[in-house]
């Protein structure tokens, strides 16, 4: 107590004159300094590295515990072995498996992201896990990223909003986020070696802005270094990247972690602003940040102030984690967790196409149902390294159409396809895995003939779409196509339903089927999720986060043969222009569009206007539109806002997204839709002044359903 009050008193003196809030962080600095004061170097250095797979040392003897943390995106994963990947065969830690990454971004809901944090943070106070290693949302550079599925989006934006509802869910439960994987952790094809050369603005502009959000809005405690270079330097000894931009310019005040195995060398990386090495085997004592660390303060190397300066943000870490007052308990798995599992699931499906109005389903004409595919019987919870989650439960495609028509339908279920392909084999192991299987489409073929409706659920899988690998073409695995095609070819009303998490190539389908639905992998209860909007209990609102091309090569790292790299060397030719931002410029039409996505309903936009028509920097432009709901069901619409510079003196993309919100409605009733763009938010990076530009001049302002689909045009102008 004594010790608490001096910590005020000091605090009083040194800051008096701040907020109430301000005020704690003094104390708490105080308190800190107080701790770190106690510490011998051996200490603090033991904190610095891990001590087993999933945590770093405390100190005992001053009541500091360890730092234990756990992956990951889609989940609280299994406890496993203290000092090796194998299970620990617990039975207390099946958890709720969420939809992945860019299932909750296409829900383009910030509340459904922050839904998830929330329940993660339960889960992981039900583990004891201080340390979240989620949210993941590296860009979308290229659509075969393995771990396209695990992160969001190829726009900064709509990134950055649901990080920063991620983080603070998680946060809110006294659970530390750990964002990664800081930065450009684009592909993963030599992710442990590639060099990336990205140009400062494409840096600032597309690839940091939502850990900036996520830094400054969201207030993350700590980030995940990444595994590759960004122009010359590892990232996890980048003195740009972590010292300069993330520590000094956005007042990072928490710890960042390597990515398991991502340190190369002590002494650059402890100067350069790494925290904590983490990494997957011992002896611990012998890591960059362990033996060779303390020797390297030893020598005068590294400053016992840099060391202190880390041990500061590990504790400042646990006093917001484990040490914080009224640490919450924790549940894990609760109805209410599969509850909002469901929420993100039923709000992430996207409707593609729809030209037969089959769907909603009339139930009362369907007497039989043929369920057809691997994916309708596979589960997606495991797989794909840190993403892979013990699910209590998990609700199959089939599952879910038999509870909810099984009572009214005879329901049929053949295999189509042989999912072969392992992310543990090597290529020539997994050769043949797109071809087709003769005698599971006749079987097939068989049951589709004979029922009222075939629903074929193809796709990729966890195995397909992972960690560790890229995809090679975009083409869907497994000889899906000749199965699609002998489906539809005997039953008129076949619906396709596409699980996976990425892009894939769709062209003959959108060209041949008239019914397509776009599920993800999709949580627990992925199958009542889909089964709802089949039904119509659930009206479709996703819309795709990311641009699906017509082809690979019209993608821009494709376009100009700037992927994979050559000689371990990257360079990001298509700068600033990533995702739409690139096909809307070169005027290239993609197959199905950034921001897409169809509804059972139709919505109808008027008067879009602005509180003004001039602005100055630094004001707040006040964006109004109507939308109807002119159909006769209920319904959700994602109304985003674009915005383009008239006549720009620099390059920039045709039009950029720069506020979203979506909105339900009910039929015949009209939403104003209000939404504010800061005019500071308009800005270029300009590298040669090295700021932040906003250019003077005519904008157009865009109200749109999707990023091809502009309903209406507005313009304002900046003096
Ligand atoms: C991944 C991280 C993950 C870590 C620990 C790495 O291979 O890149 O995202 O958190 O492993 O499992």
């Amino acid at each position: 107590m004594i010790k608490y009050i001096t910590a005020c008193v000091v605090a009083f003196f040194l800051f008096g004159n701040v907020s109430a809030q301000n005020k704690n962080e003094a104390v708490l600095q105080v308190k800190i300094s107080t701790i770190i004061k106690k510490m011998t170097l051996e200490e603090k250095i033991a904190m610095l590295h891990g001590n087993a797979l999933f945590s770093s040392a405390g100190v005992k003897r001053l009541g500091i515990p360890e730092l234990t943390c756990d992956d990951g995106p889609l989940g609280v994963r299994e406890e496993i072995k203290r000092f090796d990947w194998n299970s620990a065969n617990w039975t207390t830690d099946s958890a709720t498996f969420f939809p992945n990454g860019s299932a909750i971004a296409a829900t383009w809901n910030p509340a459904m992201a922050n839904e998830y944090g929330v329940v993660i943070g339960q889960e992981a106070n039900a583990r004891k896990k201080d340390v979240m290693l989620s949210p993941a949302f590296n860009i979308c550079r290229t659509p075969l990223n393995g771990r396209t599925y695990e992160y969001y989006s190829e726009d900064p934006y709509l990134n950055g909003r649901l990080a920063v509802q991620a983080v603070k869910g998680i946060q809110s439960q006294d659970v530390a986020a750990c964002i990664k994987h800081f930065a450009a952790n684009n592909q993963e094809v030599n992710r442990n070696t590639i060099n990336e050369e990205i140009d400062e603005r494409a840096l600032r502009e597309i690839y940091l802005p939502a850990f900036k959000a996520a830094i400054q809005e969201g207030n993350a405690y700590t980030i995940m270094s990444a595994y590759n270079k960004v122009n010359g330097y590892w990232c996890s000894e980048n003195d740009f990247l972590l010292n300069k931009v993330l520590k000094k310019e956005w007042g990072f005040k928490g710890a960042v972690i390597s990515d398991w195995g991502g340190v190369h060398h002590t002494i650059e990386a402890a100067n350069n602003g790494l925290d904590i090495e983490m990494g997957s085997s011992g002896p611990y004592d012998q890591w960059y940040f362990a033996n060779p660390l303390l020797a390297a303060v030893k020598t005068g190397q590294v400053s016992e102030k840099t060391i202190d300066d880390k041990v500061r943000r590990i504790l400042w870490v646990m006093y917001h984690t484990s040490m914080s007052e009224h640490h919450p308990e924790g549940s894990i798995a609760t109805a209410a967790h599969g509850k909002a599992a469901y929420d993100i699931a039923s709000e992430s499906i996207v409707l593609l196409k729809n030209d037969a109005h089959l769907l909603p389903l009339k139930t009362n004409n369907i007497k039989s149902i043929a369920v057809i595919g691997d994916n309708a019987i596979r589960t997606f919870a495991l797989g794909g390294y840190g993403a892979g989650v013990k699910a209590k439960y998990e609700v199959t495609a089939l599952a879910g159409i038999r509870s909810r028509f099984g009572q009214t339908a005879d329901i049929k279920f053949a295999q189509g396809y042989k999912a072969n392909y392992l992310a543990s084999r090597a290529d020539e192991q997994n050769a043949g895995y797109d071809q087709s299987n003769d005698t599971l489409i006749a079987e097939a073929v068989a049951i589709a003939k004979k029922s009222d409706i075939a629903i074929l659920c193809i796709g990729s899988n966890r195995e397909y779409e992972s960690e560790g690998h890229d995809r090679k073409t975009l083409a869907l695995p497994f000889g899906e196509q000749a199965l699609v095609n002998a489906v539809t070819a005997v039953n008129p009303n076949t619906i396709i339903v596409i699980m996976a998490g990425a892009p894939y190539d769709l062209n003959e389908i959108k060209k041949s089927n008239h019914t397509i639905v776009w599920s993800w992998f999709n949580g627990s209860e992925a199958g009542n999720a889909l089964a709802d909007v089949l039904k119509g209990v659930i009206n479709p609102s996703g819309k795709m986060p990311f641009t699906f091309p017509v082809s690979l090569h019209d993608s821009p790292a494709f376009a100009l043969n700037s992927y994979p790299g050559k000689d371990l060397n990257t360079t990001y030719k298509e700068g600033i222009l990533v995702g739409y931002r690139w096909y809307d410029t070169k005027n290239i039409e993609p197959l199905y569009c950034f921001g897409y996505g169809l509804s059972y309903t139709n919505f109808g936009y008027t008067g879009l206007s602005t509180d003004k028509k001039n602005y100055q920097l630094n004001d707040k432009i006040a964006v109004t539109v109507k939308v109807k709901n002119t159909g006769s069901l209920a319904g959700k619409e994602v109304v985003q806002l674009y915005i383009k510079k008239v006549n720009s003196s620099i390059l920039r993309a045709d039009k950029e997204l720069k506020a979203f919100k979506k909105v339900a409605i009910v039929p015949g009733k009209t939403a104003v839709v209000s939404m504010n763009v800061k005019v500071n938010d308009l800005a270029y990076f300009d590298d040669k002044l090295n700021k932040w530009v906003v250019e003077p001049g005519e904008y157009k302002i865009m109200a749109a359903s999707s990023s091809k689909d502009i309903r209406k045009v507005t313009s304002f102008y900046i003096h």
